[in-house]
């Protein structure tokens, strides 16, 4: 199967509904006010209360309750505020599809595991822009989920050969002759219009070093190293039963140093504790 077949399909897997578009623009925006994020958030009941409970999980640690979205805008920026909505919605249809094979509760957790270890290598890092981090690393591997959708068969001999073999993924992806899901991811966060941002950093989280010209070259980096190590502590299901290994190039690349990393396993662990939420998103609140 070529790549362009694969993406000639991506059309068809669900796309971020009109609300959740209309909040990808809203909170690009330099003029729109607080106010104006929570409107359109507002438009879908369910999503409203789903954010709302995101927002008061231990996660932000915020020091009391919100109940007012626009004060959790406020509070939390329009790009937090945007990643707990687009959290929901590939959750609620992209990972979760009916009629899909994949241990979609497993996946979801190394999503999430990958999108908090990616934000706080950012802090680490010194990097600006954290909450495009969390993004990219909750959607680094979306690429698994289009080939799912695309040939289940596939998907299944790619998952079955990595478990046999004791490799990854990405290893199997390349034995079999299949496009890689790195590229798969990027050309799916395209059609969904993010920022290049995040599409080239899941592009590129297998092998930063051949992104190395890319504008986004520190993002890539940080999100291959996270995607590691939520591998190497084995939070959630990403279906690479071993073969993963840290990029030198990416290590350089961030300045990291063996101490420094340690510090970061340590950290990641306490944070991943936090974001039991992002696990339960599904679940109606009780108010
Ligand atoms: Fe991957
Ligand atoms: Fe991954």
């Amino acid at each position: 199967m070529k790549l362009e077949e694969i993406i000639s399909r991506i059309e068809e897997l669900p796309t971020p509904d009109p609300v959740v578009q209309k909040i990808i623009a809203v909170a690009s925006d330099p003029n729109a006010s607080a106010k104006d994020l929570a409107n359109v958030i507002r438009l879908d009941p369910s999503l409203t209360v789903r954010v709302l409970r995101l927002v008061n999980s231990a996660y932000y640690g915020l020091p009391r309750k919100i109940a007012e979205l626009s004060e959790a805008v406020m509070i939390l920026g329009f790009k937090t505020v945007r990643n707990i909505a687009l959290s929901v919605f590939t959750y609620s249809s992209v990972v979760r599809r009916k009629k899909s094979s994949i241990d979609h509760v497993g996946l979801w957790k190394h999503f999430v595991g990958v999108a908090v270890a990616s934000e706080l290598i950012a802090q680490l890092v010194g990097y600006p822009n954290k909450e495009e981090l969390f993004v990219a690393g909750l959607l680094h591997d979306v690429g698994k989920v289009t080939l799912e959708f695309v040939s289940p068969e596939m998907f299944m001999a790619v998952a079955k050969l990595t478990k046999t073999l004791k490799i990854s993924f990405f290893e199997a992806e390349k034995k079999l002759d299949l496009p890689n899901h790195a590229l798969i991811s990027m050309k799916t966060i395209e059609r969904w219009g993010l920022p290049e941002l995040v599409s080239q950093s899941c592009g590129g989280h297998h092998t930063p070093n051949t992104f190395s010209e890319s504008l986004y070259s520190d993002v890539i980096c940080m999100v291959h190293v996270s995607d590691f190590f939520v591998n190497a502590i084995g939070y959630g299901e990403s279906y690479s039963y071993g073969g993963l290994e840290l990029s030198p190039y990416a290590l350089n690349l961030l300045g990291l140093k063996p101490k420094m990393l340690t510090n970061y396993l340590g950290k990641l662990k306490e944070k991943l504790a936090t974001a039991e939420e992002f696990l339960k998103i599904e679940q109606e609140a009780v108010v």
